[in-house]
């Protein structure tokens, strides 16, 4: 067995393909809601110190520290409460693991909610979950209803309620969230002030990714010594990858983090279609990270930190594979049109800036121009790179130049 492969032992989630039982007694049956007790009556601020050398970085695609970020929130008042919003948006394409881990392993994200709650001294929590997922949203909601039913969920003591998005990608981002679930225009709000000190109705707010609190959850009540197991020092622990596109057996699969790209997909995900000589490129980590060659593919090491070395990230670890049978530049053009409409407009270099990179992208595509062109569309993503309230812009841009950096001969052939 692969040191990388995970035992059903060990795994967070358990239930991730939905071959078992959803529901609360499946889950009992799998160890949920044993310890709870234990974890509820422990000080809140103690275990997030004790959480905080567990090496565990945000899912959602920063990959921040999430006890740290825990730590950031002040006590509550008796007018401004705390809050734990769960960010089940999961727009970025090529990422689709919290739809598993919402329609398939419920209890897990629960009872993650519950103990996160105790953490962040907030007596209510929301999911925001995106549009699209309305299935998932009914089993999520039967498994609140369940756990208040047996207890776990008290009225006034820990609620959770599910809001569903509209369909806007940007609302993924956690301040356009905080606004969308507030009831306005899903926009990002300037920070400062973050909004563990101004967040849902200006009260302290912690925001995580649907895997962040869920596997919280079981840290707190397993330990460290079990999570720091898996990964290597500032990324340890498990973490479930979205392997899709040119794949033999495209799934969500946990494995430890600092697994080998290769064996990810060789090993776990039934290999390349035609096989790894026919590898093309890799996008490791959603749509918004840069690609990676079949070269880069052949070494690159899955964790937050290795990807660096390629100029590219981790992200929300939704690895798309593209063989040499697919249009690599009809792919990347169709992901830049997509960030062209989902720009929220508020920045006038993403609003004017992410279409235009998208005409200029078009157009080389087309064989429309000169060489100097595509150096030119390179300086114009620096422009809008690092300049705008939000990272949207930024993920927009990466993608583009990602192409160009690695992949430049394929848009000089178009324009000989
Ligand atoms: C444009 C944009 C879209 C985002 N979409 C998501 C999303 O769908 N889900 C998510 O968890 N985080 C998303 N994020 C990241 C969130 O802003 C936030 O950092 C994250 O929810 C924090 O969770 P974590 O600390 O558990 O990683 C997005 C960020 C940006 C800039
Ligand atoms: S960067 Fe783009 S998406 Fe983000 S706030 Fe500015 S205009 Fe909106």
């Amino acid at each position: 067995m692969s040191k990388f492969a995970v035992s059903f032992e060990d795994k967070v989630f358990k239930n991730l393909d939905g071959d078992l039982d959803w529901s609360i007694e499946g889950y009992k049956e799998r160890g949920g809601y044993d310890r709870l007790a234990e974890v509820l009556a422990k000080d809140p601020k103690e275990i997030i110190n004790s959480l905080k050398p567990c090496g565990m970085r945000g899912r959602g695609g920063a990959g921040f520290p999430t006890a740290i970020k825990w730590s950031f929130m002040p006590d509550p008042t008796d007018e401004k409460p705390n809050y734990l919003v769960c960010n089940a948006d999961e727009g970025e394409p090529g990422t689709c693991k919290d739809r598993d881990i919402l329609r398939n392993d419920p209890h897990t994200l629960v009872e993650g909610l519950i103990i996160g709650c105790h953490c962040l001294q907030a007596k209510t929590a929301y999911v925001y979950i995106r549009g699209e997922y309305h299935i998932e949203s009914v089993r999520m909601q039967e498994a609140i209803d369940q756990a208040y039913e047996a207890g776990y969920l008290k009225e006034g003591i820990c609620d959770i309620y599910i809001h569903m998005g509209a369909g806007a990608y940007i609302c993924g981002e956690e301040t356009a969230l905080l606004e969308s679930l507030e009831g306005k225009r899903g926009q990002p709000r300037l920070k400062p002030p973050f909004p563990a000190n101004f967040g849902l109705y200006g009260c302290p707010t912690t925001v995580n990714n649907v895997e962040t609190i869920a596997q919280m959850g079981v840290i707190a009540k397993k330990g460290l010594d079990w999570w720091t197991q898996f990964g290597s020092e500032n990324n340890h622990g498990t973490k479930v990858f979205s392997v899709s596109g040119a794949i033999n057996s495209p799934k969500n699969i946990e494995v430890a983090l600092g697994v080998p790209l290769k064996e990810l997909i060789e090993d776990f995900c039934g290999g390349v279609k035609g096989g790894w000589d026919n590898l093309q490129a890799v996008i490791p980590g959603g749509s918004s990270t840069k690609l990676l060659t079949p070269e880069e593919a052949e070494t690159a090491i899955m964790d937050f930190d290795s990807l660096k070395q390629f100029n590219s990230s981790l992200g929300t670890a939704g690895v798309v594979v593209i063989s040499k049978d697919e249009n690599l530049l009809d792919i990347m053009l169709r992901i830049s049109r997509f960030y062209k409409h989902e720009t929220c407009g508020q920045c006038t270099p993403c609003r004017e800036g992410i279409p235009w990179v998208y005409r200029d992208l078009e157009k080389l595509i087309n064989g429309k121009g000169s060489i100097e062109d595509i150096d030119k569309l390179v300086k114009l993503t620096h422009k809008i790179e690092g300049k705008t309230i939000c990272a949207f812009a930024d993920g927009a841009v990466w993608p583009v130049q990602g192409l160009i950096a690695k992949f430049k001969p394929l848009l000089e052939e178009k324009l000989k």
